[in-house]
C-alpha cells in the first residue's frame, strides 16, 4: 500500500500493470495443465456475471437483437463474462481488451480451446494514443466493465493531462460507445451513487437503469456489498 490518492482510496498492487501480468501468468500456467481451470471469476459470490448477462438479455434486448451488434469487455481479465455472453447464444460481435498481455494470451486460449467465437486485443483504455481506442471511436453498441475501474480506482499515479485514472476512464468510455448506446458497470469499490458521480461528471453519460443486489442492514446502515449499473450515452 502506498498514499491515498484524490479519490480517497488507498493505491494498492491491484492497481498495478505488474500485478495482472503476474496474475494471469500464474492463471494461464494453471489452464495449460487443467483445460477445465479457466481462473477467477470476480465477484462470483455476489453473482454479478449472472445479473450482468441477465440485464443484457432482458433490458437491452432491442440492441442485442441486431446481428452486428458490437459488444467490447474492458479488462477482461480470462474472457469469462464474453465466453458466458457466447454460451447464452448471443450474436454479433464480442471483443475483450486488456492492457495486461497475459489477460490477453490466457483469454484467446481459452476461446480456442472451447471455440468460443470472441476476439482479444491488447489495450490500454487510459491511453490516448492506445491504437484500438483510436480505431474504435464511437464504435461499440454495449461496453462492459467488471471490475476494472476497480482495479483503475486502486492506482493513484498521475496520467497523461495530470490526471488520475478515474478521471481519464470516463472519456474514454464515452469515446468507444455510439451515441445512445451502454455502459454496463459492476462495481465492489463505489456505491451506485459514487459510480454515477464520477461517470456522469463529463457529461457525456446519464443513468439508464441498475441491477437490484439484497439490501444489507447493519449497525442501522443500509447497502450492497457490490452494485451494477447502466449509463448511456448522450
Ligand atoms: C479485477 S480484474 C477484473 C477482470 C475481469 N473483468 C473479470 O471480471 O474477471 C481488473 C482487470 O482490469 C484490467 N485493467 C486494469 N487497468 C486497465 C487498463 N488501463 N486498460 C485495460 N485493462 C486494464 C486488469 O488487467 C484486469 O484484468
Amino acid at each position: 500500500m502506498s498514499s491515498d490518492n484524490e479519490i480517497g482510496f488507498e493505491s494498492s498492487k491491484l492497481g498495478t500493470k505488474e500485478y495482472w501480468d503476474s496474475f494471469y501468468k500464474l492463471e494461464h500456467n494453471n489452464f495449460k495443465d487443467n483445460k477445465e481451470d479457466i481462473g477467477e471469476c470476480w465477484f462470483d459470490a455476489s453473482n454479478a456475471e449472472n445479473n450482468m448477462c441477465d440485464y443484457i438479455f432482458n433490458e437491452l434486448s432491442n440492441i442485442i437483437i441486431k446481428e452486428d451488434v458490437k459488444i467490447c469487455d474492458l479488462g477482461t481479465g480470462n474472457g469469462h463474462l464474453l465466453f458466458q455472453l457466447f454460451e447464452d447464444g448471443l450474436k454479433g460481435n464480442l471483443i475483450g481488451v486488456d492492457y495486461s498481455e497475459t489477460s490477453v494470451e490466457f483469454a484467446k486460449d481459452i476461446a480456442l480451446e472451447n471455440n468460443y467465437n470472441v476476439k482479444f486485443f491488447k489495450s490500454d483504455i487510459l491511453n490516448s494514443k492506445d491504437s484500438f481506442l483510436i480505431e474504435n471511436v464511437n464504435s461499440f453498441d454495449i461496453i462492459l466493465d467488471k471490475g476494472t475501474f476497480d482495479a483503475i480506482s486502486l492506482n493513484g499515479e498521475k496520467l497523461h493531462d495530470d490526471k488520475l485514472g478515474v478521471q481519464i476512464y470516463p472519456d474514454a468510455v464515452a469515446t468507444l460507445l455510439k451515441k445512445d448506446s451502454i455502459l454496463l458497470i459492476t462495481s465492489c469499490n463505489f456505491t451506485e451513487t459514487e459510480l454515477t458521480n464520477h461517470l456522469t461528471k463529463n457529461g457525456q453519460l446519464k443513468v439508464f437503469g441498475k441491477v437490484d443486489y439484497p439490501v444489507l442492514e447493519f449497525a442501522g446502515h443500509k447497502g450492497s456489498t457490490i452494485c451494477t449499473v447502466a449509463f448511456q450515452k448522450l
